[in-house]
């Protein structure tokens, strides 16, 4: 069963399963992905399991998987998160976890699909992100999509023997609107 939840041109956006623990936590534990996420705990499965046990209780995230329409197959995740419903806003991640499916568009369709679906399902205002200074290209995804740039923190996060700078991005729901006339 390939249930489709919300559709792109060459992707599709699906509920995470529990069955899908082992390829999340695969994703999760491989060095060059969780250098760009901002948790640094290694996940076992009770834990990788838990969060996605959470997920679908939890009304202020929404947790999707993204699959190839061709094929099916899985190689990411993105969400909506800490969804704030009295500012209506909330903050969006994403996951290519399949490196061998890295740069070549996903990630840029995913966003956009995500944020649609923000603004047109979940009524938002205001969608925003954080990203480190050296992801070039979860920023150059961004702003693509029309993400403007925000602030920095410097320092803000100790990796790899170094202090990495976090960028804050936003997309207010009229730029979003701006952009699809
Ligand atoms: C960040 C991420 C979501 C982007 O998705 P993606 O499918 O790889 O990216 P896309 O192919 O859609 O777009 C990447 C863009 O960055 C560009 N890019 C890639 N590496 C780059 C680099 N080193 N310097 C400059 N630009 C770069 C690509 O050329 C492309 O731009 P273009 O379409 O104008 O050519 C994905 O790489 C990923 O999940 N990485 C690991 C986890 C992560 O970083 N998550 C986000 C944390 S904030």
């Amino acid at each position: 069963m390939n249930i489709r939840y919300y559709e792109g041109d060459r992707i599709y956006l699906r509920p995470i399963e529990l069955e899908d623990e082992p390829t999340l936590r695969l994703w999760r534990n491989d060095p060059k992905i969780w250098a760009t996420l901002l948790y640094i705990q290694p996940k076992n499965a009770l834990r990788e399991r838990e969060w996605i046990e959470k997920l679908y209780k939890d009304t202020h995230d929404v947790g999707l998987a993204i699959c190839l329409k061709d094929g099916h197959r899985h190689i990411g995740g993105c969400g909506l998160h800490k969804v704030d419903p009295i500012h209506r806003r909330a903050e969006f991640g994403i996951l290519i976890g399949d490196r061998e499916y890295q740069n070549q568009g996903y990630g840029t369709e995913a966003t956009r699909l995500m944020v649609r679906y923000g603004f047109e399902e979940m009524n938002l205002n205001r969608i925003g992100l954080s990203v480190f200074a050296d992801n070039l290209a979860g920023i150059r995804a961004y702003e693509k999509v029309g993400f403007v740039r925000e602030g920095c923190i410097r320092r803000a996060y100790y990796r790899n023997g170094s202090y990495h700078d976090e960028l804050f991005y936003g997309l207010l729901r009229s730029e979003w609107e701006q952009n699809q006339a």
